[in-house]
């Protein structure tokens, strides 16, 4: 199998469900068929989404799918309902744009970056829907302090930090960054550059 066919598409078969592959461009599938023993090591470059299970699918560096694990869920309101806070109740977060120009907002508690960014027409591209299987929802805090109020990166988030360009101390994934009263004045910059692994993939097979 060429290797531009390897990384893309549905995976089938896989426990009797049908998988949607992260990396396949919109519209496209691929052959990739069968079932393959978990492997710790694998990265999740080729992750798999299984429709309707909170669980998604990892393959190996050439695109064979290797195992799957659990993902993390979120909320409703990062499925694109958010509705600005009642009075009285607002909490702030600012984001400072790849210009340097500042955006506060008042934003719920409980709401999470992604999900503010895209509903106030921030950049923030969010690709894997904030299923933490990606980085191009990459933030810097801009304040140590601050971000020492955040819970700490667990391993997944870890993982797609580490695939994140101009990755520092401060990195963060909007996505997993859940506003709370602690959070109030939040500052965040958005890094010049996200690393897209389906975009950067197509332009590869073009
Ligand atoms: Fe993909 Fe946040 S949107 S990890």
């Amino acid at each position: 199998m060429p290797p531009a066919a390897r990384a893309i598409g549905r995976v089938s078969g896989v426990g009797g469900r049908s998988l949607q592959c992260l990396r396949a461009p919109l519209g496209r599938q691929c052959t990739i068929q069968g079932r393959a023993s978990l492997s710790t090591a694998a990265r999740p470059i080729h992750g798999v989404r299984s429709q309707g299970q909170r669980s998604i699918g990892f393959g190996d560096s050439v695109g064979n799918f290797v195992g799957r694990r659990a993902f993390s869920a979120t909320s409703a309101a990062s499925h694109g309902h958010w509705e600005p806070p009642p009075p009285g109740k607002e909490l702030y977060v600012t984001f400072v744009d790849k210009e340097g120009d500042e955006h506060k907002i008042a934003v719920n508690e409980g709401d999470n970056l992604l999900t503010i960014a895209q509903a106030n027409d921030i950049e923030m591209e969010g690709a894997c829907e904030g299923s933490c299987t990606c980085s191009t929802c990459h933030v810097i805090v801009k304040d140590e302090d601050m971000f020492d109020k955040i819970p700490e990166a667990d391993d997944d988030e870890n993982d797609m930090l580490d695939l994140a360009f101009g990755l520092t101390e401060t990195s963060r994934l909007g996505c997993q960054i859940v506003m709370k009263p602690e959070l109030n004045g939040l500052v965040v910059n958005l890094p010049a550059m996200t690393r897209n692994m389906q975009a950067s993939d197509f332009a590869k097979r073009k």
